[in-house]
């Protein structure tokens, strides 16, 4: 066999590439079309870079350049780049939510691999769910794979101040609700917050996923801070096209990165950096597509010792460029490391263990990044609460709650759904006082569709004209990763799907209890068995289409709401391989 064809051999491309019959004429015949010469034929790995670019998603609408810079970088390695697009998601653009398209976008990116002559793959991502959506579909592929993120954008500013994507916008929202900001200053702070290309600069989801992506190791070091505009950003592009082409040399596969052991040091990192809620339910889908054996316990168990020590909005002070001049990442990683929190040797997608990537990490700021010993908050974990209103588990993120009201009994003030909740919560005549806990049912997966991030409801006008900026609120649905509040999430199973939370009436007492996990309908069970009698299971929104799909076969949060027949690594075989 000639030299040239055992290399062909190796790869996964050659199948398409290789050899001189009709297939592969037809193969290299049509895409010769864009002007590639003969050798870019000769058995070189073929990187597919997926690109989530889109006009209608703001947060990635810079990434045809960064794209560029990868191509140079694979070209600069002996590589073949190729740009292939992936269904955009913007999350300030999409109805009914980002959240419902998570899954059919990562069924496009995992039949878009599997189905062309790709070996190894670039996943650029930047707006929350294109994060999650890219890593599922190539996670049940198995390729050789590096997530590049978009990075954020630069600090907001308004009136000589710093104000951060979301968090700002609720605060001036209720500011406005509460008659202490006036309309012309609400809308003059709008071109102020989004000052340049990239994706949410406070550590909401795209951030706290793109620190996700560099804790997991499937991403470079420093991936989460450097600003979008960043030269050093493309700088990095150009080295994530280098290096892929190794990694596919090395055969080194997303699925010897992304172990349980990085699965435990993102959750834990997720602790450290007061990261979204959003992420419990999409690294729970990312390790259910590589059969990688991690539930929500996990989250409460392993974040449970860990201080949120990075300052940044919506549960601190500072933003992402911030971050990013303080050291990013790799110092909090590094912190994490010597308190015994980190797994050390797991293998990252430069080569190297996440310790060598770290230990010469420098803290520039630290009030940005606060010593162990000096957190923002002591235990920062995603808190996991059960009771009778969530068996199968609910969320609260501690630091972005009020102290005071962790431990609450009160009164519910139930809205069965978002349109209810619009049309009664500014009503005068509402029977609501800040002791009262506000219930939002038929936001999960399956009510509203998609999760919808409606979980941080606002609280009444007439409450907010009292000064009261916080009351407990209780739903199925996620919160944004800007937001904060005591806001417990992801209750399950969803109120569509036949939760307790289905059954709650207006005047039930409820008990939040953080510190004991506990979240208990007061409620015997008698009642509630006479109420569910009475209850009957909501019909989908749409009776065809992706949206039906999705409808019959969404997960529950605690399972990541993953599609049931999606979990699984299913691998980069075709199973028919030639025309
Ligand atoms: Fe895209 Fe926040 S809206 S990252």
């Amino acid at each position: 066999m000639p030299k040239e064809d055992k290399k062909r051999r190796a790869l996964r491309s050659t199948a398409w590439y290789g050899g001189t019959d009709r297939d592969a004429f037809i193969h290299r015949s049509w895409i010769k079309n864009q002007g590639h010469p003969d050798h870019m034929f000769d058995g070189r790995p073929v990187i597919g870079i997926c690109n989530t670019w889109s006009d209608l998603n703001p947060c990635n609408a810079h990434l045809r350049d960064l794209a560029e810079h990868v191509k140079r970088g694979v070209y600069e390695a002996g590589g073949f780049p190729a740009e292939f697009p992936a269904m955009s998601l913007g999350e300030t653009t999409l109805r009914p939510t980002a959240m419902l398209f998570r899954n059919l976008a990562s069924m496009e990116v995992e039949e878009s691999i599997r189905a062309n002559p790709i070996d190894g793959v670039v996943l650029l991502v930047g707006c929350d769910k294109t994060t999650p959506a890219l890593l599922m579909g190539a996670a049940s592929c198995d390729l050789p794979t590096i997530a590049l993120s978009g990075g954020p954008m630069l600090n907001g500013k308004f009136r000589g101040k710093d104000i951060g994507s979301g968090t700002s916008v609720w605060q001036y929202s209720e500011a406005v609700k509460a008659g202490e900001m006036t309309l012309e200053d609400f809308m003059g702070a709008e071109a102020c917050m989004s000052r340049s290309p990239g994706h949410c600069m406070t550590m909401g989801t795209a951030s706290t996923m793109a620190s996700m992506v560099e804790a997991l190791g499937i991403g470079m070091p420093e991936n989460a801070a450097y600003p979008a505009v960043d030269a050093r950003r493309r700088r990095m592009a150009h080295m994530v096209g280098m290096r892929i082409v190794e990694m596919v040399k090395e055969d080194l596969r997303i699925s010897k990165i992304l172990t349980r052991e990085a699965f435990q040091n993102a959750i834990r990192t997720n602790g450290a950096i007061g990261g979204s809620t959003n992420a419990v339910v999409h690294l729970l889908a990312i390790a259910g597509r590589l059969g990688i054996d991690l539930d929500l316990d996990n989250w409460d168990t392993w974040g449970r010792d860990v201080p949120t020590i990075v300052d940044l909005m919506p549960s601190g002070r500072f933003l992402m460029e911030d971050f990013c001049y303080a050291g990013g990442l790799p110092v909090v990683l590094k912190s994490l490391a010597e308190h015994d929190l980190l797994n050390r040797d797991v293998i990252t997608v430069n080569g190297q263990t996440m310790w060598d990537n770290v230990k010469d990490a420098e803290n520039f700021n630290p009030e940005v990044i606060h010593a162990f010993d000096d957190p923002l908050v002591a235990n920062g974990g995603i808190a996991v609460l059960r009771g009778n209103l969530a068996p199968g588990g609910a969320i609260i993120k501690p630091s972005a709650a009020t102290p005071e009201l962790m431990q609450h009994r009160g009164r519910a003030v139930v809205f069965e759904d978002i349109d209810d909740y619009k049309a009664r919560i500014d009503d005068p005549d509402l029977d609501i006082d800040e002791n009262c806990i506000m219930v939002l049912k038929n936001c999960g997966p399956r009510g509203y569709p998609g999760m919808a991030e409606v979980g941080n409801m606002s609280l009444p006008s007439k409450i907010l004209a009292k000064g009261i900026k916080d009351m407990v609120r209780i739903s199925d649905a996620r919160m944004s990763g800007t937001a904060y509040g005591t806001v417990v999430l992801h209750a399950s199973p969803e109120a569509a799907a036949g939760g307790t939370l289905a059954l709650v009436q207006a005047g039930d007492m409820i008990e939040l209890d953080v510190e004991g996990r506990r979240l208990h309908l007061d409620v015997d069970d008698a009642e509630l068995a006479r109420r569910r009698e009475q209850w009957s299971a909501p019909e989908p929104a749409m009776q065809s289409g992706y949206q039906k799909l999705y409808f019959d076969h969404v997960l529950q949060a605690d399972k990541g709401a993953d599609l049931d027949f999606l979990v699984g690594c299913r691998g980069a075989e075709v199973p028919r391989d030639s025309h």
